[in-house]
């Protein structure tokens, strides 16, 4: 696909103020493994979440000569160590919407979760800073459908993180192409004209923090470790497999499969990881205990909790919304123990980006 037709040019003129929140996601078939400019080797499918969300006002001012691109406040406050990754996403993003030059962004974030809850906030930070620059662009096109609006959002996402293109709308996201998806496509994420099954509406996801501590492999060094990785074709092969078999089980409400197919995606990254040069185990003995626990839970009950990670210790449980009575008590009574001071996020599936 070509990028041309994200390339957009305006006059700078004017002043624009707006302010959108974006939703973090959990991917249950894991991207991991770049090339060019932010697109992904594999393709991808995550659930939209719904509680832990950035939310992210822009002003767009006119630049005067010798001023800075931006000013940004974190939770109200000057937090520069984030100014390279937003400098370095303006930089990625201009070329697709020049205008932008001409004008000073005063950018004011906040997220719901904490930030050093170990959760990773790039997805949600950078759907909804990108959210707000196509809210931007739209006031420049009379003729812009909100499919084409949200296109472009993901796709400007997709170059402040990879993650974050699958932050736009729920209540699942495939991102990369995929021939069990006729418009999927690397360049941006698109949420399928699928009927899923209704186990999955507002699906639950209690994160455990194991660890608060913020990722010890950062993104880029991660996906990089699959650059010439020994079981790198057979992983790409592999996301491909389990994304054709995953849809079929999320349309059916196989949770067998559906249970089956996540886990061994989780395991699969981690594997990645502990297989590459340099190599790390980012589980810990928590992460391992609490595993160990849940496939307990599920033999002795036969209840439908399960598991997903990120890159990282954090463990993400997985079950329909119908089941929460019981496995919050299981979670209460045998998980929390794991968590760093007992600390937990309940969040479930939701619908996307809003403005606000
Ligand atoms: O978006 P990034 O570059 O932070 O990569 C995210 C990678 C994983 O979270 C491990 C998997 C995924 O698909 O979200």
């Amino acid at each position: 696909m070509s990028t041309n037709s994200f390339v957009f040019d305006a006059p700078a003129e004017g002043y624009f103020q707006t302010q959108w929140q974006a939703p973090s996601n959990i991917a249950l078939i894991k991207y991991w493994g770049k090339y060019g400019q932010q697109l992904p080797h594999n393709p991808s499918i995550s659930f939209t979440l719904s509680q832990c969300v950035t939310t992210t006002a822009v002003s767009f001012s006119l630049r005067e000569q010798g001023t800075t691109a931006f000013d940004f406040l974190f939770d109200q406050k000057k937090q520069p160590e984030f100014h390279p990754k937003i400098q370095q996403f303006l930089d990625r993003i201009t070329p697709y919407f020049p205008a932008l030059e001409g004008y000073h962004l005063s950018i004011s974030s906040q997220n719901s979760f904490p930030h050093s809850s170990g959760i990773a906030s790039s997805a949600s930070a950078m759907a909804a800073l990108a959210l707000c620059i196509a809210d931007f662009e739209k006031q420049f096109h009379s003729d812009w459908t909100e499919e084409g609006f949200l296109q472009k959002a993901s796709f400007l996402a997709r170059l402040g993180s990879g993650s974050a293109a699958r932050s736009i709308v729920g209540p699942l996201m495939v991102w990369g192409h995929s021939k069990a998806f006729p418009r999927s496509n690397d360049q941006y994420a698109i949420a399928p004209a699928v009927k899923w099954h209704p186990i999955f509406h507002y699906y639950q996801d209690t994160v455990l923090i194991v660890d608060k501590e913020q990722k010890k492999v950062s993104s880029t060094l991660g996906h990089g470790l699959m650059q010439g990785h020994p079981f790198a074709p057979q992983r790409f092969k592999q996301a491909h497999t389990h994304l054709e078999q995953l849809k079929t089980a999320l349309i059916s409400g196989d949770l067998e499969r559906f249970i089956d197919l996540t886990e061994a995606e989780a395991l699969a990254l981690h594997a990645m990881m502990m297989t590459s040069n340099p190599r790390f185990v980012l589980m810990q003995p928590n992460t391992l205990a609490i595993l160990q626990k849940v496939g307990d839970y599920r033999t002795q009950t036969g209840r439908p909790l399960s598991f997903t990670l990120d890159a990282g210790a954090n463990v993400h449980l997985l079950y329909p919304k119908k089941e929460r009575k019981p496995i919050m008590d299981f979670i209460r009574k045998e998980l929390l123990v794991y968590c760093q001071q007992g600390q937990h996020i309940n969040d479930q599936v939701g619908n996307g980006a809003k403005k606000i």
